[in-house]
């Protein structure tokens, strides 16, 4: 991360040294936030719509106002992101709660929250994960019951990413009353006879920009897909699994648990819709400007 560059807090543009917040602050001390990650291609943020959906209903869930409206958010990220117009970023927005002088776990009145935005490199896909498939292992999900926010209080998901990480897998497959849901950080798809699935949205997983656009994509190709609970052994039989999420797009898994997943490379279905990912992320790009 370069230190030259400015991020937002709180009304001012900082370099990054100079952004501090009071260690009273309620995201510091209990994780009282939530937060976005979008992806930006050359200086343009891609869903954006979608992703200012998610952060008003994560606000909402715990109870903070939108301190800014998307007018005003559009200042702060064209800001940022005009730093590097030339490069492919992913843009962080994070909200918390703040400071109210002192440490109590009852939420004071009037907090003023805590606003910040940075723009970090996005990792360029490593065509390995397109030609070769990532490796998972599946883990017991340890999370709370309100995974459908995304809160900045994401303890569990690292440790279980850290665990996958330990275990030389990529990822980790969160498994909750014997059935899987989503990754550590992404959503999850199998494929099964054609029929493309992926866990309904609920409490226990996060509602992804990426899964929404993959199942827009699906529909308009006309490919069969479900929104259904998938049992850890239909997992196991899947003739593709895939993760998605904004920074790592689709990712094929092809190995689960040691085990290869079918013939142990990428699948068909797989190849067609990150073809058509790829291609509806041209058409935007070529539109008139955000
Ligand atoms: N994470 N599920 C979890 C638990 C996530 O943290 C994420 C994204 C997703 C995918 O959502 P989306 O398609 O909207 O990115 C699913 C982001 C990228 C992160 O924490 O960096």
């Amino acid at each position: 991360m370069s230190e030259d560059q400015l991020v937002y807090l709180n009304g001012d543009y900082l370099p990054l040294p100079q952004a501090k917040v009071s260690v009273l602050d309620r995201g510091f001390l209990f994780g009282d936030g939530v937060y976005e990650v979008i992806p930006c291609y050359r200086g343009k943020p891609f869903r954006l719509q979608h992703h200012f959906a998610r952060l008003a209903q994560s606000l909402l869930a715990i109870g903070l106002d939108n301190p800014h409206s998307q007018a005003q958010w559009r200042v702060i990220m064209r800001r940022l992101l005009a730093q590097y117009p030339d490069q492919d970023r992913t843009l962080y927005l994070q909200i918390t709660r703040g400071s109210s002088g002192r440490r109590e776990l009852a939420i004071p009145e009037d907090m003023v929250p805590t606003v910040f935005a940075m723009s970090s490199p996005l990792k360029q896909a490593d065509p390995a994960v397109a030609s070769r498939g990532i490796a998972v292992v599946t883990l017991e999900d340890i999370r709370w019951q309100l995974c459908n926010i995304k809160t900045i209080n994401i303890l569990a998901n690292q440790l279980l990413r850290q665990r996958a990480r330990d275990m030389g897998c990529d990822e980790a497959i969160l498994i909750r009353d014997g059935y899987a849901l989503e990754g550590s950080s992404s959503n999850l798809f199998i494929v099964q006879r054609g029929m493309l699935i992926t866990p309904p949205p609920g409490p226990h997983l996060l509602p992804g920009v990426t899964r929404d656009l993959v199942l827009e994509l699906a529909a308009a190709e006309g490919t069969a897909r479900l929104e259904a609970a998938i049992p850890l052994a239909q997992l196991r039989q899947a003739d593709e699994i895939w993760l998605t999420s904004s920074s790592r797009e689709i990712m094929p898994v092809t190995r689960l648990d040691g085990e290869a997943v079918a013939n142990g490379l990428p699948g068909p279905i797989y190849r067609q819709t990150a073809n058509l990912y790829q291609a509806r992320k041209a058409s935007w790009q070529a539109e008139a400007s955000w």
